[in-house]
């Protein structure tokens, strides 16, 4: 290869590395604590960049650590362009940054463009600033109805429950699609506009590779008067010209995003949180032109069923290969009952995902809850989509097979989702969100000095990650062996299934002979492929165990 050709493949591979990225999930809070206040922070996260290193991943993804009254968990942010006090500084935030990149991890950053939090100087200014002023115009002020309008512009609630509307001292209403603390913002309004290209460009410039974009369905709005009522609300087809989600006009928010990504070299990335009707709308956030990569949220609502997971892959694969983007794979994240717990659940059939931390506070459903089966299925997923193509994101605390905490009281409970009982159902999420355990034992098991925001159970000394280290057949060393091999195994982009005559095994193989064969049924599934080719997972008499999933590989790509 010449020098040029030489340099052509290195910028080619800098622009592509989120292709087929391991990215981690950080909740900031409740990763690590390092001044002892309760809190995870940076600087914890800083002092855990071995961790991180060892464990084999691309990339993290750090949910919000900018200044917020907590009010939803962060997702409510005071001030784009700064470190919540509790959390840190900008300095610390530039050193997790450079001693994350000198162990060759990149890192996103959460970007919340749809609301700030009412503690946001522009919120508190339209509030001083009264109606009908230019302050107001960033948000979505209206008047109420009713005779001397007491009642809110119209019969919306907002996801978290309750009315989407809140009134305010003078008499006026704003429209917030999640807590009353979090304002949306008016996307028509230039300034709103503007003032995030230059969040874009602040953390871009500090050295952040990418950004994942929080409910990025949501931005733009059509209010014009008659606002239709909720029935009405439900029967507009989500096509594009919907007055609240997922409206065409928000990729014109995007494309000037991306004019900004591409400032950069490499150019920044992004991942769309796109909560969408259908896989072709999700496309459109994937696109080039806009973020480039959008969140695929199928297998967070599949049952551990082989032919809802074949479908979901088959459909997925197909739909990257046409917007010319890479999919990606979740299992688990900081809105969600945790997938250990949930494959020990009866299955989802319709029902939503975050009934798990309710029903395993209660004992159980009617069916029971087997949270053996549920590690168990776990892990066997988990091999599966990290051998797939696509990007794979990864939540703290599942390498470890932390179930979902259901032993926190109410009055522990942080979540709004829970106080305003809305589209998250039960407990809400706080069971996802307790502090790691990183020792046996220790004030927090090793969070940090003092006790944890939310309550550790003492079931989480087993799963310390001190403990599982020294455990061959720990959920945490099976997670670094699997995201040791992925990197030498990983290959192009393509995936054919190979038939195994089973409607509960799936087995498939990347054009490098690497091959994934999991198996759904409880039924040993014999192999027939020599044992000294498997490089992840057991086999129990030349036959894949129910429940689980291998790797095999040809000698010459294990190097
Ligand atoms: C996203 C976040 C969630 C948050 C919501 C509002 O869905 O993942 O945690 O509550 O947006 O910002």
């Amino acid at each position: 290869m010449t020098d040029t050709a030489l340099v052509d493949a290195q910028q080619a591979a800098a622009a592509t590395w989120w292709r087929q990225a391991a990215v981690y999930q950080i909740y900031p809070r409740s990763f690590a604590d390092a001044d002892g206040d309760g809190l995870g922070d940076l600087p914890g996260i800083r002092s855990r960049v071995d961790y991180l290193a060892e464990l084999g991943i691309d990339a993290i993804w750090l949910s919000p650590f900018y200044p917020s009254a907590l009010a939803d968990g962060g997702y409510d942010v005071a001030d784009y362009r700064d470190v919540d006090p509790r959390l840190g500084t900008l300095a610390d935030f530039d050193e997790l940054i450079a001693a994350l990149h000198e162990r060759g991890i990149r890192v996103i950053v959460d970007i919340v463009p749809n609301h700030t939090s009412d503690r946001h100087a522009w919120f508190q200014e339209a509030l001083a600033a009264g109606r009908g002023s230019a302050a107001r115009a960033r948000y979505l002020f209206r008047e109420g109805t009713g005779e001397s309008g007491e009642e809110p512009p119209t019969d919306w609630e907002s996801v978290f429950g309750g009315s989407s509307w809140e009134r305010v001292a003078d008499g006026q209403w704003y429209f917030h699609h999640f807590a009353t603390e979090q304002p949306d913002l008016d996307w028509d309004h230039p300034e709103v506009r503007e003032d995030f290209l230059k969040t874009l460009r602040f953390w871009s410039d500090r050295g952040v590779d990418g950004f994942r974009i929080d409910v990025a369905h949501m931005l733009t709005k059509d209010f014009s008067e008659p606002l239709p009522s909720r029935a009405e609300l439900e029967l507009i087809p989500q096509d594009g010209a919907h007055p609240l989600l997922d409206r065409d006009d928000v990729h014109e928010v995007y494309a000037e995003w991306r004019r900004v990504f591409d400032e950069y070299d490499p150019p920044r990335t992004a991942v769309a949180e796109a909560w969408v009707s259908t896989p072709e709308r999700r496309a459109k956030y994937a696109s080039a032109a806009g973020l480039g990569q959008a969140f695929n949220f199928d297998l967070l609502e599949a049952d551990f069923d082989a032919t809802e997971f074949r479908t979901v892959i088959a459909d997925n694969l197909a739909q990257a290969q046409a917007s010319g983007s890479s999919t990606t794979w979740v299992l688990s994240n900081h809105d969600v009952t945790r997938h250990a717990t949930r494959y020990g659940l009866p299955p989802l059939a319709g029902r939503p995902v975050k009934q798990g931390t309710e029903w395993v506070a209660a004992g159980g459903p009617p069916d029971g809850v087997d949270l053996d089966q549920g590690a168990r299925r776990a892990r066997a997923a988990t091999l599966l989509i990290l051998g797939l193509p696509g990007s794979t994101y990864l939540y703290q605390g599942e390498e470890l097979g932390l179930h979902e905490v259901a032993e926190i009281t109410d009055g522990e409970r942080q979540d709004p989702a829970f106080f305003r009982g809305g589209a998250y159902d039960g407990l809400g999420r706080d069971g996802c969100r307790v502090p790691l355990p990183w020792t046996a034992d220790g004030a927090s098991f090793g969070f940090g000095d003092a006790v944890a925001h939310l309550p550790q159970p003492r079931w989480f000394a087993q799963h310390a990650v001190e403990v599982e280290a020294q455990d061959p057949t720990s959920t945490l060393s099976l997670y670094r062996e699997a995201l040791r091999l992925r990197r030498l195994l990983q290959t192009g982009e393509q995936l054919d299934w190979i038939e195994t005559g089973r409607e509960d095994v799936l087995r498939f193989t990347r054009p490098n002979g690497w091959q994934v064969v999991a198996n759904f049924g409880t039924e040993p599934y014999p192999l027939g492929a020599p044992s000294d080719a498997v490089v992840l997972g057991a086999l129990l008499d030349d036959a894949v165990p129910g429940e689980s999933t291998v790797w095999i590989a040809p000698a010459q790509l294990l190097g």
